[in-house]
């Protein structure tokens, strides 16, 4: 029986073991094909960090799929005013129309989302349920960023855009450039 929900404490061993195990630093010899059909992440978040993050509902949203007693799979998002004041700078082309979205509205910065490896069909129901809960939380929209050079996250890319994301324009993080993601949440 599969169920999410919103992240414990006692859950961040198994979240940063399928963080790491999906890091692009952890698959470094594999060939960019394979990075490029089974995704990977950039950030290994820190066990303090995922403390914070879980700890603090006002500007943060972890979600884990559990099957039994097994976690299956993440997201880690966060209120995107919070994580544009730690990190986010718009160098990127964005149409101005979204950039005055980002200014404007209420945004949730979809930050992170993986999936225990040997595990497929997850993805989708992990954002179903970020989804409802970003819906619950007043989120007008919600935007990500999913890398596109130098190896182009295919999988990830895939996942999403079936799940209704758009892009929007390209930015830079660090030496990746990225792909900007948009998906309209407060559709009356
Ligand atoms: C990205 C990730 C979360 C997606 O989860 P998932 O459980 O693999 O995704 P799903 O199976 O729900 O959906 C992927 C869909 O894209 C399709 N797909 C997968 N790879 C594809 C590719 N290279 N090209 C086109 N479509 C592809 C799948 O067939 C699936 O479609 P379906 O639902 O019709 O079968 C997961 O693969 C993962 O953890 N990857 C490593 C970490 C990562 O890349 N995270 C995202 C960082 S932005």
């Amino acid at each position: 029986m599969i169920h999410s929900y919103i992240a414990k404490i006692e859950d961040i061993p198994q979240i940063l073991s399928i963080m790491e195990e999906n890091l692009l630093a952890t698959n470094k010899d594999k060939v960019t094909q394979e990075l490029e059909r089974d995704g990977f992440l950039l950030y290994r978040f820190t066990e303090s960090e995922l403390k914070d993050i879980i700890n603090n509902h006002s500007d943060h949203l972890t979600i884990v799929l559990k099957s039994r007693e097994e976690i299956l799979g993440y997201a880690i998002g966060h209120n995107f005013q919070w994580y544009r004041s730690k990190n986010w700078e718009i160098v990127s082309s964005i149409p101005e129309k979204y950039i005055a979205i980002l200014n404007s509205e209420k945004n949730y910065y979809h930050r992170q989302i993986a999936v225990k490896k040997g595990h497929k069909g997850i993805g989708n129901k992990i954002l179903s349920t970020v989804f409802n809960k970003v819906l619950e939380q007043g989120f007008d929209n919600i935007i990500a960023e999913i890398v596109h050079k130098p190896f182009k996250n295919e999988r990830s890319i895939a996942c999403h855009q079936k799940m209704g994301f758009k892009i929007i324009g390209t930015s830079l993080l660090g030496d990746f450039t990225t792909g900007v993601y948009f998906k309209q949440m407060n559709i009356n």
